[in-house]
């Protein structure tokens, strides 16, 4: 028996998606930029997947961008813009201290190069105070990096008033919604954004395939050159088959948003609440009203968060203790330290995260599990000290 509890670091495909892609890779091998029959099949598909990620997001199929997942839409985004407005005298970006390593990582080799980059605090419930932005923008601004929805807590930000206060300075915005999209609903038009990442393995979709929307008329400069791709904006033969299988997922996504998004919301308070109840000394990180409704991320005093993963781990439960490219080493998660939680809290946190295949069984299996689990790792520390 194996339960996967870990939607936030990957889904497993849809087979409706399964499907569309096998159709591309055994019948439709075409290049898109080709002038015959089957370049014009594959042409046919890209428009198609670009109607659904544009519908999905409220955005118009022109502005989307297909790229290779969310780091390079995180990147195209942050580069793409500083490059455009070097030449301005803008060379100052902003991002939040709970960022993905995507868009931090990335402000850092800016910063080596010059950039002049700030790291917007958050809250003790992970989201961003307004007023703190509005401190921290100067007319030299660019571009502020101000994500969706942050992958290890689930907390959604403000990004209509932060854009706001982006607008009056005449920077521009971008938002990480790598993990907002499909979990809630994301509309470019109504979060005020310029700039968008989205990436299809994290809502049913294959990996090595997402997208940056682009709002029509925002400079950004092509951080991939070569051929006249994507409108100039993107070199590179098109994925064409993780493309289709974006589109066929943005279309389920749509689809499934509200339900989903319901039984999902349910299945976790029911989840929080029997943990809390259950289990002493444990905690909720994050606000949890401003949040996605599939993530939960628990605080287990006195546990190592690696070996309460590795004891669920072993009777079969998939978590992490966030986000899966800092898994496997022992730093504590920099969104729980940007929080201001104790080292030890930092250090004891798992995240659960539901998605499509989870039920009810599911949840009760890992509750009837995890009181045992967090006593037995407790008593082995006590002997340990
Ligand atoms: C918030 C966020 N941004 C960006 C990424 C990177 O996306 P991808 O795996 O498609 O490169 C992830 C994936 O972990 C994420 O959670």
């Amino acid at each position: 028996m194996r339960v996967y509890f870990d939607h936030n670091a990957t889904t497993p495909v849809d087979p409706a998606v399964v499907d569309a892609l096998a159709t591309i890779l055994r019948d439709e091998f075409g290049n898109p930029s080709s002038v015959h029959h089957f370049g014009q099949q594959a042409k046919a598909r890209l428009d198609d997947a670009r109607t659904a990620v544009a519908s999905l997001i409220n955005g118009d199929p022109s502005e989307v961008v297909f790229t290779s997942g969310g780091t390079e839409a995180d990147n195209f985004a942050l580069r793409g813009v500083a490059e455009a407005l070097e030449p301005t005298g803008r060379r100052h970006l902003i991002a939040s201290g709970i960022e993905h390593e995507a868009v931090l990582n990335t402000l850092k080799a800016l910063a080596r190069r010059g950039w002049r980059t700030t790291i917007l605090p958050v809250d003790a419930s992970g989201i961003v105070v307004p007023a703190e932005l509005k401190a921290a923008l100067g007319d030299d601004t660019a571009l502020v990096s101000v994500m969706h929805a942050n992958n290890e807590i689930g907390t959604i930000q403000p990004i209509a008033d932060l854009a706001r206060l982006v607008h009056e300075q005449g920077a521009l915005f971008h938002t990480d919604a790598v993990q907002s999209v499909a979990k809630v609903p994301v509309n470019v038009q109504t979060l005020g954004v310029d700039l968008l990442s989205l990436s299809a393995h994290k809502f049913n979709g294959p990996k090595g395939a997402g997208a940056l929307w682009i709002k029509r008329g925002t400079r950004v400069a092509a951080i991939l050159t070569g051929g006249r791709h994507e409108r100039n904006r993107r070199a590179g033969t098109e994925n064409v088959p993780g493309i289709v299988g974006l589109g066929v997922a943005a279309r389920l996504a749509v689809r499934k948003l509200q339900t989903e998004g319901e039984r999902l919301g349910a299945m976790r308070g029911r989840l929080e609440q029997a943990v809390l109840e259950r289990v002493s000394g444990t905690a909720i990180n994050g606000d949890r009203a401003r949040r996605v409704p599939n993530t939960t991320n628990i605080s287990f005093e006195g546990v190592e968060a690696e070996s309460l993963l590795i004891g669920l781990d072993l009777e079969g439960f998939a978590v992490s203790t966030g986000s899966a490219c800092s898994s496997g080493t022992l730093e504590p998660s920099h969104v729980l330290r940007a929080m201001g939680l104790s080292a030890h809290r930092t250090q004891n946190s798992i995240r659960i995260s539901l998605g499509a295949g989870n039920t009810d069984e599911q949840v009760d299996l890992l509750l009837d599990k995890l009181p045992g689990i967090v006593s037995r790792l407790r008593s082995l520390t006590r002997v340990a000290r």
